[in-house]
C-alpha cells in the first residue's frame, strides 16, 4: 500500500491542493487551507465503514429500536449530564478551562467504573504516570485499578486501546495527542482534527467509550477545528469561577440525552462533590438589599437555579463600555436600547457592566427582565426589596414574554424564602385580583410590560 501524503484542505470549498498556499486556488478564499492526509487509493471508501456498516434499506417501522445500553458512573451530577450513563462506542467531549477540574472529575469517574469491574484506561499527555498518581492519593482512591498509559503518540495510544480492550479509555487531552502522519505540531487544527477523527472511529468500531478532554481558548471555544464537536456524540462544558468552589458541568450536545442538563459539583480537599440540591449556590449574601443587585430563578435542564444577576451603570467616557460576564454581550446592547426606548431609562453615556454571579453562564432569554431591572436599579442607585425575584423574556417593542415552565420556578423561589416577585403575566398563577396573587408567602406581581415592571418596582420601594 503506498505510503500516505500530506494534501491540503480548504475548510471552504473542500477542495484538495498538493501544496500549502495563503489562497485555495479552487475557491479563492484567503488562509482556509489545513493540512490533512491523503489516504492511499481504495483507503477512502473504507474511511467510514467503521461508522456506518453497510447494511439494507429498512423501513423505519421494521428496524428494532434497540434501547442504547449505559453504564452508569456512579457519580450521579456526571450521569445526569450524559443521559444516564457512558454508551458503548460512543465519543464523549469533556471541555473547560485549565484547572477547573477535568482531570480530576474524570480520575474519579474512571475509579468508579474500575471498581463496579469496568475495565478502564486513562491515557495522560500532561502529566506524568507519577503525577496521576500523586492526584489519586489526594482523592483517596486508594488502591487503584485503573490503568494508566503516559503516551502522546496516536498510534502508540491506539495499539494499547487494541490490545487492552478498556470499556472507557479517557484521553487527557486530545490537544497533547499527535499523529507521525502529520508534520504539523501536536495541538494545531490538523493534528486535533486528525487524531480525534482516528479515535472515534476506533471507539466505534471496538466499543470502547472515548473521553476526550478539550482545552479551551481564551474566547471560551474549544480550542481546535469547530468539526470536533459535530464528529463526537456528547459535548460536555465545565462553568464556573476557579475562585469559587462550585463547577457545573452541562451538555451543549447529547445524540444520547437531553441538551442543558446541568450537574453541580462542589470542588472539596477529596476532589469533587456532587450537588444534589444546587438552587441556592448561586446567591451572594448581603446583610441589606443593595442596588444594582436583583435575583434571577433561571431553568438549567430540569432543575430550577437560582442566580443573582448584578449591574453597574456609572458615567462612562466618549465611547461608554458594554461589558457582561456569563450573559450575552449583543443581548445586553439590545435590552438598553429597549429600557431607553420603551421605559425612559437611559444609559447612553454610561458604562454597564452586567455580571452573573459564580462564573454561571446564562444563555436563557427568561434572564432579560433580572437583568434590566438591575440595571434600572443600579442607575437611580435605588435596592430592589429585599426577598425580591424576576424572570421573563423581554422582546424589542418592550413586551414581557413568558418563559417556559414558570410555576416550578415560581415553587422553587417561594420554598427558599423569596416574598415578591415580578414575571410575565401568563407565568402568574391564574384566578385572584391582579395584585393579590401569592404563592406559598411569595406575592406575584404579573405584568405585560417592562414600563410597567419599572412602575411595579417604584410602587414597592
Ligand atoms: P484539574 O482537575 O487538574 O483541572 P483540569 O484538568 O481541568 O486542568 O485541577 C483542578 C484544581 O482543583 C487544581 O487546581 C487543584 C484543585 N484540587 C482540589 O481542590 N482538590 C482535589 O482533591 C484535587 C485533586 C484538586
Ligand atoms: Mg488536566
Amino acid at each position: 500500500m503506498a505510503k500516505d501524503k500530506t494534501v491540503y484542505t480548504c475548510t471552504e470549498c473542500g477542495g484538495i491542493t498538493p501544496k500549502w498556499q495563503g489562497k485555495c486556488p479552487n475557491c479563492g478564499a484567503w488562509n482556509t487551507l489545513v493540512e490533512g492526509v491523503a489516504e492511499a487509493p481504495g483507503a477512502n471508501r473504507n474511511r467510514f465503514a467503521s461508522l456506518a456498516p453497510p447494511s439494507e434499506v429498512a423501513v423505519l417501522a421494521d428496524i428494532e429500536a434497540a434501547d442504547v445500553a449505559r453504564t452508569p458512573t456512579g457519580i450521579e451530577e456526571l450521569d445526569r449530564v450524559l443521559g444516564g450513563g457512558i454508551v458503548e462506542g460512543g465519543v464523549v467531549l469533556i471541555g473547560g478551562d485549565p484547572g477547573i477540574g477535568k482531570s480530576t472529575l474524570l480520575l474519579q469517574a474512571l475509579d468508579g467504573l474500575q471498581r463496579a469491574g469496568v475495565p478502564t484506561l486513562y491515557v495522560t499527555g500532561e502529566e506524568s504516570g507519577a503525577q496521576v498518581a500523586l492526584r489519586s492519593r489526594r482523592l483517596g482512591l486508594d488502591r487503584s485499578q485503573v490503568k494508566v498509559l503516559a503516551e502522546i503518540q496516536l498510534e502508540k495510544i491506539q495499539a494499547t486501546i487494541a490490545a487492552q480492550q478498556p470499556a472507557v479509555a479517557v484521553i487527557d487531552s486530545i490537544q497533547t495527542v499527535y499523529s507521525d502522519q502529520l508534520t504539523s505540531a501536536p495541538g494545531s487544527v490538523a493534528q486535533v482534527r486528525e487524531c480525534a477523527a482516528h479515535l472515534t472511529r476506533a471507539a466505534k468500531a471496538g466499543g470502547t467509550t472515548i473521553i476526550l478532554v478539550g482545552h479551551v481558548t481564551k474566547e471560551g471555544a474549544l480550542a481546535g477545528p469547530r468539526v470536533l464537536e459535530h464528529m463526537v456524540d456528547t459535548v460536555l462544558y465545565f462553568e464556573g469561577d476557579t475562585h469559587s468552589s462550585f463547577r457545573l458541568v452541562r451538555a451543549i450536545k447529547n445524540r444520547f440525552g437531553a441538551v442543558n442538563e446541568i450537574g453541580v459539583f462542589a470542588m472539596t480537599e477529596r476532589g469533587l462533590k456532587g450537588v444534589a440540591n444546587p438552587s441556592a449556590i448561586f446567591l451572594s449574601q448581603h446583610s441589606e438589599p443593595v442596588p444594582g443587585s436583583c435575583v434571577l430563578v433561571t431553568l438549567e435542564g430540569t432543575r430550577p437555579l437560582l442566580v443573582e444577576i448584578q449591574a453597574l451603570v456609572d458615567s462612562g467616557g466618549p465611547s461608554p463600555r458594554r461589558l457582561s460576564v456569563g450573559l450575552e454581550r449583543d443581548r445586553l446592547a439590545m435590552l438598553l436600547a429597549v429600557l431607553h426606548r420603551h421605559a425612559g431609562v437611559a444609559c447612553l453615556d454610561q458604562d454597564v457592566f452586567v455580571n452573573a454571579v459564580g462564573g454561571v453562564r446564562i444563555s436563557e432569554p427568561a434572564a432579560d427582565l433580572a437583568v434590566m431591572l438591575a440595571i434600572a436599579s443600579s442607575l437611580r442607585g435605588r435596592a430592589l426589596p429585599r426577598g425580591f425575584i424576576a424572570f421573563g423574556e423581554v422582546g424589542l417593542a418592550g413586551e414581557v414574554r413568558p418563559a417556559p415552565r414558570g410555576q416550578e420556578r415560581l415553587r422553587e423561589a417561594a420554598k427558599l424564602g423569596f416574598s415578591i416577585a415580578i414575571v410575565p403575566k401568563a407565568n402568574a398563577p391564574k384566578g385572584g385580583r391582579a395584585a393579590g396573587r401569592e404563592l406559598e408567602g411569595l406575592a406575584i406581581h404579573p405584568v405585560e410590560r417592562i414600563e410597567e415592571a419599572l412602575e411595579v418596582v417604584r410602587s414597592l420601594a
